[in-house]
């Protein structure tokens, strides 16, 4: 191990040196650890005397700690109005309800470090926010515990040469973007403004520029990231690359992330935007994208588009297409088959990549005034399954159409050649997709609605319509085990999906950098390494 991979936290860091491959020793202590941070443990008596505790008193004496230490800004308490403006920043109700114990909000790496210690001293657990955009309650929100929030980890600064930006884990996408623009650079990331960094570049990443470049998370160059023993390490191709390897994808199982160094890349105006297509044009549109994820986006990899199909009055039902170009070309031929379609409706048009991320979020609802859940799986590509999703969406529909607010809807992404080929840089990502095997797809689906006495009917659908899909092309030998961690629900376990090889080369990561499992434990909340679903009775 090299010193410079270290950030210098106290003596910390000789802790580690001369134990080749030994994180964290058996002796480790929180307590020294917490003093070398800064943090004058014998300063708070409770602290101190950490002798017999329940659980939740744990949560008191953590929570009373961090404010004596850091002070209200960065530490809110149940019943203040800055705490009640915080769990109203979740892009789901489900997520706005769940009530921490405290709030804190680090500002540096040495308080990320003093937060991991401080939940390990008083055992009392935590869950991180980055832009909040996971669904369910508890994937970024600890009912009792202390949530972090990342928010004021907002660097965005792009290297002198312009190939990197390192990017702080408080940035939603939009504010990257906006920030990147000034020098002509764009990043592989998110495509709805107000999307957060940090969840979704740990569970992959589907962006517009997929194609060329695979997904998100294989454009990190490094990730700065405080583990459990409270040392701050960037890992990298070529420092702590297992720990690399295992960020890309493994979510939130193996340390907080403060800072991802991105690739960056010279980027003018892009074209983009989605049209509206009914019923009629539904052959025509699953031609298009069937082409699209076999055949055009390996001829022209500036190309991304997303299908989509749902029922609005007073069109009925409709397929919604998200098409985007890289270069500020309209209708380029990649798009032809679409453009011979009649739409009904469409907003395509030159646009900076941060106008294209606030077009895509037009309609969406922000804050939580809404229930939300989404789920979603992956299938070989076939058009004849593509027809099968489609028409078992729409038998279910009735079920939930008229529920208060729903908005159910369906997509279909492909992973394509081009994306599972960037996939294979730097020694590969977490998710196990066999690229020989492919292209495959994404079948996402979501829906909002108001009421929680609808969630059974809501949830029921879409588990129905992933049996009902699944068991066909199972019938076909189109199944493919992957679900995408960022679109899955509490009732799916995408790590497990990543199939066994990599599920125990993630555990043996965890393993080496966090021996007591701290990330499993005081950290249970989204998607674990070994505990399957965060809910195991599927609806
Ligand atoms: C409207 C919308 C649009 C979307 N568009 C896309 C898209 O274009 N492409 C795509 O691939 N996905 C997309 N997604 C899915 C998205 O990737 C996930 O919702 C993702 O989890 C959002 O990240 P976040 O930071 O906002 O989430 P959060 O809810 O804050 O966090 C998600 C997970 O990451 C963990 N986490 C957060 N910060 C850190 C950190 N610093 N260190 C370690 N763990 C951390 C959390 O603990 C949690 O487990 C979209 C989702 C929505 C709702
Ligand atoms: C940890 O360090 C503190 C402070 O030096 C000391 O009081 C305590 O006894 C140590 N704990 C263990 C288990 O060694
Ligand atoms: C830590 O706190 C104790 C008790 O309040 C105090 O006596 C001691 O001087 C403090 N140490 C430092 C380094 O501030
Ligand atoms: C692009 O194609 C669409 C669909 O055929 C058409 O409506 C639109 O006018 C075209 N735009 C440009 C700039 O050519
Ligand atoms: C493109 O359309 C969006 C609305 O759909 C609009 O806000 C934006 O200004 C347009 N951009 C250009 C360059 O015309
Ligand atoms: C599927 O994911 C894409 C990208 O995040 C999004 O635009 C689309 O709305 C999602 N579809 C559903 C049905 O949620």
């Amino acid at each position: 191990m090299k010193a410079s991979s270290f950030f210098a936290l106290g003596a910390f860091v000789t802790g580690v040196f001369g134990q080749e491959g030994i994180f964290e020793t058996a002796e480790f202590n929180i307590t020294e650890a917490l003093i070398e941070n800064g943090v004058n443990v014998s300063a708070i008596p409770e602290l101190a005397s950490l002798a017999e505790r329940s659980l939740l008193s744990g949560c008191s004496i953590a929570c009373t700690s961090l404010k004596v230490i850091y002070g209200t800004q960065k530490l809110l308490s149940e019943g203040t109005s800055p705490y009640d403006a915080f769990t109203n920043g979740y892009w789901s109700v489900q997520q706005g309800s769940v009530n921490p114990r405290c709030v804190f909000k680090p500002t540096n790496t040495i308080e990320v470090s003093s937060l991991v210690l401080l939940s390990r001293l008083t055992q009392c657990p935590f869950a991180v926010k980055g832009g909040g955009h996971a669904a369910f309650a508890g994937a970024s929100s600890i009912d009792g515990g202390i949530t972090v929030s990342m928010e004021n980890f907002k660097k965005v600064a792009v290297s002198s040469d312009k190939k990197f930006a390192n990017i702080g884990p408080g940035n939603r996408w939009i504010d990257v973007y906006t920030a990147l623009e000034k020098s002509g650079v764009g990043v592989a990331g998110g495509r709805m403004a107000p999307v957060g960094v940090p969840g979704l570049l740990l569970g992959g990443g589907i962006t517009f520029f997929s194609n060329k470049i695979g997904w998100a998370c294989d454009n990190v160059a490094s990730y700065e990231v405080v583990t459990a023993s409270g040392l701050v390490v960037v890992a990298s191709p070529t420092q702590f690359p297992d720990l690399y390897w295992a960020l890309r994808g493994g979510g939130n199982n193996f340390g907080i992330v403060t800072n991802f160094k991105l690739n960056a890349f010279p980027l003018g105006m892009m074209w983009g935007g989605q049209r509206i297509y009914t019923e009629n044009n539904f052959p025509a549109v699953l031609d298009a994208i069937y082409k699209f994820a076999t055949v055009s986006s390996s001829q022209d990899t500036d190309a991304a588009q997303i299908v989509s199909f749902g029922n609005i009055a007073p069109l009925g039902k409709i397929a919604i297409v998200q098409m985007h170009y890289a270069q500020p070309i309209a209708n380029a031929s990649i798009f032809n088959d679409l453009n011979a379609i009649q739409h009904v409706q469409s907003n395509t048009n030159i646009s900076s990549l941060a106008d294209l991320t606030i077009k895509m979020n037009e309609g969406a609802t922000d804050g939580p005034s809404l229930r939300q859940t989404q789920w979603d799986v992956s299938f070989k590509v076939n058009r004849e399954l593509f027809t099968f999703l489609v028409s078992t969406f729409y038998t279910n529909l009735p079920a939930v159409q008229d529920l208060s607010n729903a908005f159910p809807t369906i997509s279909i992404q492909a992973i394509t050649a081009g994306q599972l080929k960037g996939m294979q840089k730097n020694g590969g990502n977490a998710l196990g997709l066999d690229a020989a095997k492919g292209p495959y797809f994404v079948m996402n689906m979501s829906s909002r609605w108001s009421n929680a006495a609808d969630d059974a009917a809501i949830l029921k659908f879409f588990s129905t319509i992933i049996k009902q899909v699944k068991a066909e092309a199972q019938k076909k030998g189109l199944d493919n085990a992957y679900i995408y961690m960022n679109y899955a629900s509490q009732f799916q376990d995408p790590i497990a999906s990543y199939g066994a090889a990599n599920l125990r080369k993630l555990k043996a990561v965890s393993t080496k950098y966090d021996p007591q499992g701290v990330f499993q434990k005081l950290h249970p909340g989204h998607f674990k390494l070994a505990s399957g679903p965060p809910n195991p009775h599927m609806p």
